[in-house]
């Protein structure tokens, strides 16, 4: 197995509220600043790499190839359609994203999105499937983020990108700028959520209407993480063995984990329940490409906070190519 690795530093999907408190009350500003800024979720790619990724991937016998990081265009005409934000800038950079998820699965590794935030997915998931045809997804996220643009309560697009993707969607999601390039390529049968407990009423109405598979948290809670695992692999290859898209949250994971992230929510996986899923996935062989999302060590009051999601996140990513707990050894091994 081999890992290609995209950075995509992007954070125009989620334009949060507390930012615009921070913006807005001058002492807060100024505390923050005096506190050293940090950056926010487009700096999750730098921090994850930082951790040590490619040395501890190369480590564990993983062929890595890095391909940087994707670089944006500064829009300076992108005003808000309605509710909806940086319509332009989110379509363009996942435009991009898409290219590049494609010459990374030409070159025959399975793809590494490191995010930024979950509007990427929208990239991601199409330049996979633009490469190899019909997955599967797993999306492990505390939300759905299957928001149409006219459900969405916030604006924000990293609440949207499986409305964008899902064929049974696209007469619920009007035209909009920079989006006419993407095609729906995800069917509702192909789609499976894990950890979600902060669904809003639209996108549970969505959910029920398409016939989604779910295991919320209570559904976590009520079967355990292996069973839902062996549901989830059974109902994603009940008919065919489709390459597998697993979309990451960090959200996820319990906020106790991983704080350092901009919409968390109490009552999440734990770590391990969170690294099960990954070791899973890893065996079942279909895993085709991955997105690491969310990680934004602006959100998180001291370091601490910030090492521990973005050590979870590797740590997730190094499960995903064959980590496993037990312990590993190279099939070439031999006892001194
Ligand atoms: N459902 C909320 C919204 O539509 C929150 C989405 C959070 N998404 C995320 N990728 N963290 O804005
Ligand atoms: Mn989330
Ligand atoms: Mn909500
Ligand atoms: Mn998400």
């Amino acid at each position: 197995r081999s890992a290609g690795i995209v950075g995509a530093p992007f954070s125009k999907g989620q334009v949060s509220a507390p930012f615009t408190v921070c913006v807005s009350v001058p002492v807060v500003t100024l505390a923050l600043f005096l506190l050293q800024p940090k950056g926010g979720v487009e700096t999750g790619p730098d921090r994850i790499r930082a951790a040590g990724l490619l040395h501890r991937l190369k480590e564990q016998g993983c062929a890595v190839k890095d391909y940087g990081n994707l670089t944006f265009e500064e829009l300076v005409d992108d005003k808000p359609i309605g509710l909806l934000k940086n319509v332009r800038a989110v379509g363009g950079a996942n435009r991009r994203l898409s290219e590049a998820v494609q010459a990374v699965k030409k070159d025959g590794h399975t793809s590494v999105m490191l995010g930024g935030d979950h509007s990427l997915a929208i990239g991601s998931i199409h330049g996979h499937s633009a490469a190899v045809g019909e997955l599967s997804v797993l999306w492990v996220d505390a939300h759905a983020d299957i928001n149409t643009p006219l459900t969405s309560n916030t604006g924000n697009i990293h609440g949207q990108p499986m409305s964008y993707l899902l064929h049974e969607l696209q007469s619920k999601v009007p035209v909009l700028p920079h989006f006419s390039w993407i095609k729906p390529c995800v069917w509702a049968k192909d789609l499976v959520y894990i950890g979600l407990r902060d669904v809003d009423p639209g996108e549970h109405y969505i959910l029920k209407l398409l016939g989604v598979k779910v295991f919320s948290m209570s559904e976590v809670d009520q079967l355990g993480v292996a069973r839902v695992m062996e549901e989830t692999c059974d109902y994603l290859s009940a008919k065919a063995k489709k390459p597998i898209h697993l979309s990451y949250d960090i959200d996820a994971i319990d906020p106790s984990v991983t704080p350092a992230t901009g919409t968390p929510v109490a009552g999440g996986l734990s770590y391990r329940e969170g690294l099960y899923i990954t070791e899973h996935i890893c065996q079942t062989g279909l895993l085709s490409g991955v997105d690491m999302v969310e990680v934004n060590p602006l959100r998180s009051p001291t370091e601490d906070d910030v090492q521990s999601t973005v050590n979870t996140a590797m740590d997730l990513l190094l499960s995903c190519f064959g980590r496993l707990r037990e312990g590993n050894h190279p099939s070439h091994y031999r006892l001194p």
